[in-house]
């Protein structure tokens, strides 16, 4: 078993952290926010992940999970250290890699003789190059190790990978890398750091990609009469394309997906490559955002000056409470542009949830529960495919609100049943 380092305690950093516990090993985590690191010295988790909280207690209560702030109190007796901070979107695009030198530059002094640096935050290629430079350390090696897990199921999908990818020059670091996953039953494919990098890259604009085809599918559908879903089953059991992510919604969002994709168009770009089909996807999303929000001002009649909508679901996706870059924030910024009064309710926001996210829509009212969305709402539009509004009361519903209309951007609702309450009705991709 391995002495582990990880820098950084979000999404990508506490899962790796917890799991690498579970599996075994001996991990100190480390983060810059002290309040945070007191918070999980607790075993206090304060997003929203399936079992992590689990695995931190198990971890704590094991001795083998630990947190500190800084980065160098966890790397000073380490053999791997994972940089897992954030490689948000510069203002041109490119990934912004100034966590990851920063994180680099803290923990240089103090690295072990003969310790290995991986890279798990997603980034460009030529960032293994960057990290040793600032390292300046020519003892140690730098390995990237893109992670692939989902939001929301982050502890699944770390211990129960479709794939590892390693990335190294170095044969004998991406064997030792490779052994940190020993437990895990996975395929391994062992690259080059900027093959690696790639894959990353590649599999998120690939399924960005997905998305962006099956909403314009959904637009063509609605326009001669075909059901987007029968036709999502008829493409899907084809084992060349299958069923997933061809779910139509309200576009595609989230702390990755937008970063990432865009991220890998300026990449091709400034190596002289353009990457129009990707530019495509990006520009078929924006009009998604804009084709829901014609829908709810088109359920009102057309304008929606003054109209009071409810919205059910904030977050960028169910089982997160994750509001970055969250297709249905940028949908209510749009309604209320229009004019709109919009109370929205999300099962993960609080009714004074200080989310940074929020301030794009000053106007918003977040209430505390799916009634009180509808109260007085002339269109209720469903932004998130929460299963709490799968199962509501409708009854509840169409007393709560002043006219029964909806418009389901995850084609969540079941139709009939609203029909049969005297509901108008649209959802996605369907007539
Ligand atoms: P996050 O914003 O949730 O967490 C990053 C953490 O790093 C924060 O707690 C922050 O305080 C901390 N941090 C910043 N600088 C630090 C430093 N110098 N030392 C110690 N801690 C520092 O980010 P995330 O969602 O976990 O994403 C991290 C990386 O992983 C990104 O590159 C992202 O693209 C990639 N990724 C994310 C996901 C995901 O589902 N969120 C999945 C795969 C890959
Ligand atoms: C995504 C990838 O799925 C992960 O493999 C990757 O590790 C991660 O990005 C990352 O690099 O951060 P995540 O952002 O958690 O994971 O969310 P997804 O489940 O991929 O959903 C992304 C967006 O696409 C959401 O807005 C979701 O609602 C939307 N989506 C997804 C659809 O509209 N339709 C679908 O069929 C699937």
């Amino acid at each position: 078993m391995s002495t582990i380092a990880v820098i950084g305690t979000g999404y990508v950093g506490l899962t790796t952290g917890a799991c690498f516990a579970h599996l075994g090993h001996d991990v100190v985590c480390a983060d810059v926010d002290a309040a945070k690191v007191d918070r999980l010295s607790r075993g206090e988790v304060d997003i929203l992940e399936p079992r992590l909280d689990e695995l931190v207690a198990e971890g704590l209560s094991s001795g083998r999970l630990r947190f500190v702030v800084g980065g160098a109190g966890a790397a000073e007796d380490c053999e791997f250290a994972y940089l897992c901070v954030p490689t948000p979107q510069s203002p041109d695009g490119a990934a912004d890699l100034s966590y990851i030198e920063a994180a680099a530059r803290e923990i240089a002094p103090v690295l072990p003789t003969e310790a290995i640096v991986v890279n798990k935050s997603t980034v460009p290629v030529g960032s293994t190059r960057v990290v040793e430079r600032v390292l300046r350390r020519p003892d140690v090696r730098v390995v990237s190790n893109p992670e692939f897990l989902r939001e929301g199921s982050a502890v699944h999908d770390f211990l129960n990978p479709d794939r590892i990818v390693i990335g190294s020059e170095d044969e004998a670091a991406a064997i030792r890398v490779s052994s940190l996953y020993l437990r895990i039953q996975a395929p391994t494919i062992v690259t080059d750091p900027a093959t690696a990098e790639t894959i990353k890259y590649a599999a998120n604009a690939y399924l960005a990609t997905k998305i962006s085809f099956i909403n314009s599918m959904a637009a063509v559908c609605e326009a001669v009469g075909a059901d987007v879903h029968d036709v999502v089953l008829g493409m899907g059991y084809d084992h060349r394309i299958g069923h997933d992510f061809l779910k139509p919604g309200p576009g595609w969002g989230g702390s990755c997906f937008p970063k990432d994709v865009r991220a890998l168009i300026h990449t091709a770009e400034s190596r002289g490559y353009d990457f129009e089909l990707l530019r495509s996807v990006v520009a078929v999303n924006d009009q998604q955002f804009e084709r829901i929000a014609r829908k709810v001002a088109g359920a009102a009649g057309g304008s929606l000056e003054g109209t009071r909508v409810g919205v059910w679901g904030l977050a960028f996706k169910a089982n997160t409470g994750d509001l970055r870059e969250s297709p249905a924030i940028e949908i209510v910024s749009r309604l209320l542009a229009r004019g709109a009064e919009v109370q929205a309710y999300d099962p993960a926001v609080p009714t004074d949830s200080a989310d940074p996210a929020l301030e794009r829509v000053p106007g918003l009212r977040v209430v505390g529960d799916a009634f009180a969305a509808c109260e007085g709402a002339e269109v209720l539009a469903v932004l998130t495919e929460w299963d709490e509004f799968r199962f509501v009361d409708l009854d509840k519903v169409r007393e709560a609100m002043a006219v029964p209309r909806v418009v389901d951007a995850r084609n969540l609702l079941d139709r009939t049943a609203l029909y049969r309450r005297g509901f108008t009705y649209e959802g996605v991709g369907r007539s």
